[in-house]
């Protein structure tokens, strides 16, 4: 087993937490949580986002450090036009997990704490939008690796 395989598992591992989590927050739980009342459902999402994130920030360390080694193994220079595709794709996606964790997170944990449904309801809506650019991005990255869409 090479070091390149080993780091491409960890990568590939990481991928796999940050979009498996992203598709079954957006697209089973939260229309299942829609049925629930407002008290009810921002603390379901409080008590999911508070087990999931830190997974996610782990999973962000290890795919941009993993990502960038086997990059720099090969050469930047003469890695692939898509390699640098998904570099600089996986970096905005960072930065858009960045956004939420130091934003709309903090918003949302205060506003359960204080039982101010109406801010929580604000701070998870913006969190819904954020996690589903990054799944579009996260799909379009993938489409880039393995399908070679170098744009
Ligand atoms: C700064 C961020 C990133 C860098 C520098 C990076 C770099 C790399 C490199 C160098 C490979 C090895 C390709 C090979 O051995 O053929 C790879 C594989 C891969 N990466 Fe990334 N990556 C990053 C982020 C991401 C993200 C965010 C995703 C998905 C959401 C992703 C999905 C993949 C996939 C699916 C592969 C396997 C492709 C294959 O080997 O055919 N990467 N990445």
């Amino acid at each position: 087993m090479k070091v390149h395989h080993l780091l491409l598992f960890l990568h590939l591992a990481g991928v796999i937490v940050w979009m498996g989590g992203m598709v079954f927050a957006h697209l089973c739980l939260r229309p299942a949580a829609l049925e629930l009342p407002p008290a009810q459902r921002l603390s379901l999402w409080r008590a999911v986002f508070g087990r999931f994130f830190p997974l996610v920030a782990a999973a962000v360390a290890t795919i941009l450090l993993t990502g960038f080694a086997m990059l720099a193994d090969v050469g930047f220079a003469q890695a692939p036009r898509t390699w640098h595709v998904m570099a600089l794709l996986g970096t905005v996606m960072a930065g858009v997990f960045a956004s939420i964790w130091f934003g709309p997170w903090p918003r949302l944990r205060q506003a359960v704490a204080e039982e101010s449904w109406a801010r929580g309801a604000e701070a998870l809506a913006t969190i819904r939008q954020r996690v589903g650019l990054n799944l579009v991005l996260g799909t379009l990255t993938v489409a880039v690796a393995i399908l070679g869409l170098a744009l």
